[in-house]
């Protein structure tokens, strides 16, 4: 088949691997992960997560690598290949969820890199309420924002393997080092035991059930496996057809939740031997920018390293994510109006960072942004993308096969595709998006 066109290839599956974990593990996991399970029911929580996970994530995860590897083009192109004119404005809308991403997610990673900046050489602030105030929003907000976006497109500039693999086959390992020291240290701490017992109690089974709880969930198996808007999709059209994609995806899920589990593992000891957990269901962000400093702050000096440790693996993990998400825009405008890599890199990455400005200026945008993405963009493109390998595509079962013979759940995973993932998404977006508007409404009250 001619449809390589001497695309350029991962170097090693080691390398696509740790860029695809890079991709999927983010701020998704290190915080927002054991904010909701210890919200919504604990343990009850953590079983209906890896049950979405596997049975309605993972087989979108396998469909995105599939059309990816499949056309080896950007979101636009692919499914243009796969599916005719009709399905390329579905690819636009990756794109365009890409975007909108990229920019606000980059201002919040700003915050992580000043945070570990400050850990390492002034230490944490003594008000941590007016600190994250003070810098969430406004001009400094800003200025990390363009730094940490600059960072990430000069990685992207450098190109799939001498950018984006080079960074991730480094960064990914130390990440997963730092995040289980973190959890090590923190089981020595007194809090552990009632910090896991908040973070795993199983008292609340039905809370599961609610519909509210179930979107929280899938958004985050979503979000978590930066599924929805063709982020694996690219990285995967730059994968050789012998590779296992039911393999790959499975170890990138698992790997995903490890992180996300270990992390929670860390979080909830520190705020529990400090007596902070009621501040834990005040804000999502908040607590993450404000309780845990709190922490760090009261374990004097081995609470600034541990802290800076944290806050550093914090920016690998944005750092990882937000650079797939520039890569689908990047790849998307080299496939479309066939400029090279600089060129498009730094088109598409100043209008991503203008776009983050009123993010990173009013926080209520920010807000905003992430909330239509997660329960908006992410899983109506999760919701399309099925439709599309479940009805549209013909025969992606072959493509699976290549590289990873025929598994006889094959034809399980097309009718997964074609009948659970519209039914459950599609019931979930029907209460999500109302919910989502009212909330972005509320906002600018
Ligand atoms: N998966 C990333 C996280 O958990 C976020 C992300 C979403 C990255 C979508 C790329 C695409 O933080």
């Amino acid at each position: 088949m001619s449809v390589h066109r001497g695309r350029e290839h991962w170097r090693s599956r080691f390398g696509f691997l740790m860029a695809a974990i890079g991709s999927a593990v983010g701020l998704g996991n290190m915080w927002r992960f054991s904010y909701l399970t210890a919200e919504h029911g604990g343990a009850a929580f953590v079983l209906l997560y890896v049950l979405m996970l596997f049975f309605i994530a993972v087989p979108i995860l396998l469909a995105e690598m599939v059309i990816g590897r499949g056309a080896a083009r950007g979101p636009v192109q692919a499914l243009g290949f796969f599916g005719g004119r009709a399905w390329k404005s579905l690819g636009a809308v990756f794109v365009a969820a890409g975007f909108v991403i990229a920019s606000y997610y980059s201002v919040i990673a700003g915050w992580t890199l000043r945070y570990t900046l400050e850990a390492i050489f002034i230490g944490f602030a003594d008000d941590p309420v007016g600190h994250f105030t003070r810098i969430s929003s406004g001009g400094e907000a800003l200025a990390w924002h363009l730094i940490f976006m600059a960072g990430s497109l000069w990685i992207v500039a450098n190109g799939v393997t001498g950018g984006i693999e080079r960074t991730a086959v480094i960064v990914m390992p130390l990440l997963f080092l730092v995040v289980c020291g973190l959890a090590v240290y923190a089981a020595t701490l007194p809090g552990a035991g009632p910090g896991y017992a908040y973070y795993l109690n199983a008292e609340d089974y039905f809370a599961i059930f609610s519909p509210a709880v179930l979107a929280d969930a899938a958004g985050q198996a979503f979000f978590s496996l930066s599924l929805g808007m063709g982020a694996m999709l690219t990285y995967a059209s730059y994968l050789e057809r012998t590779t296992n994609l039911p393999l790959q995806s499975g170890m990138i899920a698992v790997a995903d939740f490890a992180i996300a589990f270990i992390a929670g593992l860390v979080v909830f000891p520190l705020l529990f031997a400090l007596g902070l957990a009621q501040d834990v269901s005040e804000s999502t962000l908040g607590a993450l920018f404000i309780t845990l400093p709190k922490a760090f702050l009261e374990l004097g000096l081995v609470g600034r390293a541990i802290g800076a440790l944290f806050f550093a693996a914090l920016v690998v993990g944005a750092l990882t994510s937000l650079i797939s998400l520039l890569e689908v825009v990047v790849a998307s405008t080299i496939d479309i109006v066939d400029w090279d890599r600089r060129r498009a890199t730094i088109v598409t990455g100043i209008a991503a960072a203008a776009l983050g400005v009123p993010a990173a200026i009013h926080l209520p945008v920010l807000d905003a942004m992430d909330q239509v993405a997660t329960h908006i963009l992410l899983i109506g493109g999760g919701l399309a993308l099925a439709v599309f390998t479940g009805w549209r595509m013909e025969d992606p079962e072959s493509e699976v096969a290549l590289g990873a013979g025929h598994y006889f759940w094959l034809p399980l995973w097309r009718r997964i595709l074609r009948y659970a993932v519209p039914v459950v998404l599609g019931l979930l977006m029907l209460q999500s998006v109302p919910r989502t508007i009212a909330n972005v409404i509320a906002l600018f009250d």
